[in-house]
């Protein structure tokens, strides 16, 4: 197994929320694996950036804590260590005032023909008055962009809004919206599965296909995050992005290449084609979840309510429903969604359940026959099952076993698995846009949200309750199995 270092240009990189949670755990780590693989080039800068008075040494040990608590010591050797410290400088700069600006001109103005990047690893509210500040201290170069990442927007309305704000600096092929999920190495093998593989394209249609699973599950509760998860909840968090992107990988019909256009207009036709949930139709095909105290491996925990300090809150931390995509590919094919905090497990996985056999030949003493399933597994132990019937061995007659075809990469290939903010940075350093959200994508996405986020918001309904350490409230089994169908239960989990 072999992997390749693609060289990327010179490049000087300001993170804007630099002393920031995102900057602490994924991008000051992913920067450091990258410049330790050879990636980034000798000169490549990164500024940080944030209204916080501090020295630049303050801000080296800042990064310098922010590797050693998210790098296994066995692979920060210390001359890296020491050139990427080097790479980094500092500059107070607040988005609603003027100092600080100038001197990030100056710092920049060394590195002019570079590619440069502006990360905003800041809230929403700030993306606009920074692209503002951006143009109006004449910051942006024909070779910058601008990094933005997710909440964005709480419904279409606030999404076009900022996309409106960022619009009127910087134009499209400037922008990278990120969805870390793009990023992970599954999610790229699944189109690796797809479209270098003769054997599934030609089921992979409503013919063969009996329905789609997609399951993010989290044994984390909402953390530091409470304040900004009681504004969007499972569904703003996790479908509308990360959930909706990884059908589209599965629904989409092979694209012309992989650049990112190719890839975005597919992506683009399925998102148009989701069947749209509106009205009464959301209280049958949706089910909203708040997890209350319970334990998980880790011990007892406290329901959402305790962690938000608040009696009431109607924001839920599971969501399951079912989608449908209404074109000659998929129709009648359920895609059956779930994700949630505090669940029984973490897994993130997409099942393809492939329809039954029309007519077995067996007797019935050979067992039942069970419909082929394939598993792509993202995490944790990323890797491919696909679910075969075969003989059990030995003597005793004709007797049926339902057994996976195992593939798991950190078995089959012994590589460290790079986190998705590795990929991604890199990626906008190259100008690749395939693996970030066009914004056509982000709005036709909360196109199809919105209608159910009215619906709940008009419903007398509240979130029900599921205990924490289970898979959320029974109701989500009963969205299932009123369909006949179950969800995938992995044994390993
Ligand atoms: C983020 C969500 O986008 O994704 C979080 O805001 C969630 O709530 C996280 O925990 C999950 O990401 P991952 O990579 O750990 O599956």
């Amino acid at each position: 197994m072999t992997s390749r270092i693609i060289p990327v240009d010179l490049f000087d990189l300001v993170v804007f929320g630099a002393t920031g949670d995102l900057a602490q755990r994924k991008l000051l780590p992913a920067l450091f694996h990258r410049d330790m693989q050879g990636q980034v080039p000798p000169g490549a800068r990164i500024i940080g950036c944030s209204r916080r008075a501090l020295s630049r040494e303050a801000f080296v040990d800042f990064a310098l804590k922010a590797i050693e608590d998210h790098v296994a010591a066995s692979d920060r050797p210390a001359d890296s260590l020491t050139r990427f410290l080097e790479r980094l400088d500092y500059v107070t700069a607040d988005a609603a005032q003027d100092a600080g600006w100038a001197e990030l001109g100056q710092r920049l103005a060394a590195g002019a023909d570079r590619v440069r990047v502006f990360y905003l690893a800041v809230g929403p509210d700030l993306f606009g008055p920074i692209c503002d500040r951006l143009a109006a201290c004449q910051l942006v170069t024909p070779r910058t962009r601008v990094v933005i990442e997710k909440p964005l927007g709480k419904s279409g309305k606030s999404a076009r809004a900022l996309n409106e704000s960022i619009g009127r600096v910087f134009a499209e092929p400037q922008i990278y919206r990120i969805d870390h999920y793009l990023g992970k190495e599954t999610v790229q093998n699944l189109m690796a599965l797809r479209f270098a593989n003769a054997l599934f394209e030609p089921v992979w249609n409503s013919g063969h296909i009996d329905h789609v699973q997609i399951t993010v599950a989290e044994t984390l509760g909402v953390e530091s995050r409470a304040g900004y998860y009681d504004t969007a909840g499972a569904l703003r968090d996790m479908v509308q992005n990360h959930i909706l992107q990884l059908l589209c990988l599965v629904a989409m019909e092979p694209p012309v290449s992989t650049d990112a256009d190719s890839l975005r207009d597919e992506k683009l036709k399925v998102l148009k084609s989701l069947r749209p949930v509106a009205g009464d139709q959301a209280a049958h095909v949706t089910v909203r979840g708040q997890y209350r105290a319970g334990a998980t491996g880790g011990g007892a925990v406290k329901g959402y309510l305790e962690e938000l300090g608040s009696t009431a809150s109607r924001t839920e931390t599971f969501v399951a429903l079912k989608a449908e995509i209404a074109n000659w590919r998929w129709s009648g094919v359920p895609f059956y969604l779930r994700t949630g905090k505090r669940l029984a497990g973490r897994v993130s996985e997409i099942v393809v359940t492939f329809k039954p056999i029309p007519h077995s030949v067996f007797d019935a003493s050979a067992g039942p026959i069970a419909p082929n399933r394939l598993v792509i597994r993202l995490q944790p132990d990323e890797g491919v099952k696909l679910w075969l019937m075969i003989k059990d061995p030995g003597p005793g007659g004709m007797r049926l076993s339902h057994v996976p075809l195992d593939m798991s990469f950190a078995d089959a290939f012994n590589v460290r698995n790079p986190d998705a903010y590795e990929r991604l940075i890199m990626d906008v350093v190259r100008g690749n846009q395939a693996l970030f959200m066009r914004r056509d994508e982000v709005e036709a996405a909360w196109a199809w949200i919105d209608p159910i986020l009215d619906s709940w918001g008009t419903s007398a309904e509240l979130p029900k309750p599921y205990t924490a350490g289970t898979w959320g409230p029974s109701a989500a089994v009963a969205l299932i199995e009123r369909d006949g169908r179950t969800w995938y239960e992995d044994q390993d989990l």
